[in-house]
């Protein structure tokens, strides 16, 4: 007799995804999170929060790390998220996330966390020094995602893997407990527009807050005149713009900026293209750093506003987690019961 595959999830969609709040944020994570949250509010039940318990994974100063808490939350919000649309909250202020993280810790095998390519980045040469919650980092993500049985998760390329674990740790627990659909295996969402900004001064390295350089990235709280000075400045080729997008291959920068606009101005790159072909960068920077400034001043205007009022943002996200903690604690009593734990 074959085998027949478990029963698929039958439960409502719902999205959920985190920023870690270990550094600025940049147009990069504007682009390709922020504004793609924004986006799935309107279309799905929506939770996102800032991943503080996974930022201290690596050593964070504690009151940077409460100062950098409030500043992704400021980002979501000045980004179009709405509180009282979406679900925004600190990861910390749901402990469900921990609990459930804990079992995952004993569904996981060392084998599976062993593949996992993040952490072997991260540790570098000593990893006998690294803290062991960066090594279980990903059972802590997947605990993220499945306490709400998420479905659908937006998430950058290096998250695929972390994604796949959360499915294998799904699919083992719905397995061993003889609870077949009770987590869902949920998808990671990676394309769209802005899905992959690179740096300003290299086409080929992806844009980020290591960078040594500050002209490499624009950062959401760059006032207008920094924005402009670093488009002014980027790096590019002699070349005019072409006019298909294949024409655009073996020119990263060309190819960067030219996404940068379509994501901007919510155009596909092939109209932006077609608009500015057989011009020079000389007159493409201008118009991108009119477009850029028109659309990032604002967002850190936004953000700094919010910033100016701490407590409305702490409140905010206690209530966030309030509202997180009715989804959540329910899956965990679920939990509880089927691995066999007495009753609270
Ligand atoms: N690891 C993610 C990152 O560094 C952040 C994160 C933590 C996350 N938990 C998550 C993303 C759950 C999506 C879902 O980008």
């Amino acid at each position: 007799m074959s085998e027949q595959p478990p029963p698929a999830y039958a439960g409502p969609t719902r999205v959920l995804s985190g920023v870690q709040p270990s550094g600025a944020l940049h147009l990069g994570n504007y682009l390709g999170a922020l504004v793609k949250f924004a986006r799935l509010q309107h279309e799905m039940d929506t939770f996102i929060f800032v991943a503080d318990m996974h930022a201290i994974t690596v050593w964070q100063d504690p009151a940077l790390l409460a100062q950098q808490t409030r500043e992704i939350a400021a980002a979501y919000i000045a980004a179009g998220l709405d509180p009282a649309k979406a679900t925004i909250f600190p990861q910390s202020g749901v402990p469900e996330h921990a609990e459930l993280a804990w079992v995952f810790n004993c569904v996981a095998r060392l084998g599976w966390l062993d593949r996992m390519t993040q952490f072997k980045e991260k540790s570098g040469k000593h990893k006998e020094r690294s803290s062991v919650g960066l090594y279980t980092y990903p059972v802590l993500q997947a605990a993220d995602i499945l306490v709400y049985k998420a479905t659908h998760v937006p998430v950058g390329e290096d998250q695929k893997q972390h994604l796949e674990l959360t499915r294998d740790i799904a699919a083992k627990f719905n397995h061993d407990f003889a609870a077949p659909g009770f987590f869902p295996l949920p998808d990671p969402l990676t394309q769209g527009p802005g899905a992959r900004v690179m740096s300003l001064r290299d086409g080929q390295a992806k844009m980020s807050k290591s960078d040594p350089s500050d002209l490499s990235r624009i950062n959401l709280t760059d006032d207008a005149d920094a924005i402009a000075g670093k488009i002014r400045k980027a790096r590019t080729d002699p070349e005019p713009l072409p006019d298909t997008l294949e024409a655009l291959a073996g020119r990263p920068e060309a190819d960067n900026l030219i996404g940068i606009y379509a994501a901007l101005s919510g155009e596909p790159k092939a109209d932006v293209l077609a608009r500015f072909a057989g011009q020079g960068f000389g007159a493409f920077k201008p118009a991108l750093a009119d477009l850029a400034v028109s659309v990032m001043a604002p967002v850190g205007e936004r953000m700094r506003a919010l910033l100016s009022d701490p407590a409305g943002i702490d409140r905010i996200l206690l209530a966030g987690a309030r509202k997180a903690r009715e989804t959540a604690a329910p899956t965990v009593a679920e939990v509880r019961k089927l691995v066999g734990f007495l009753g609270a």
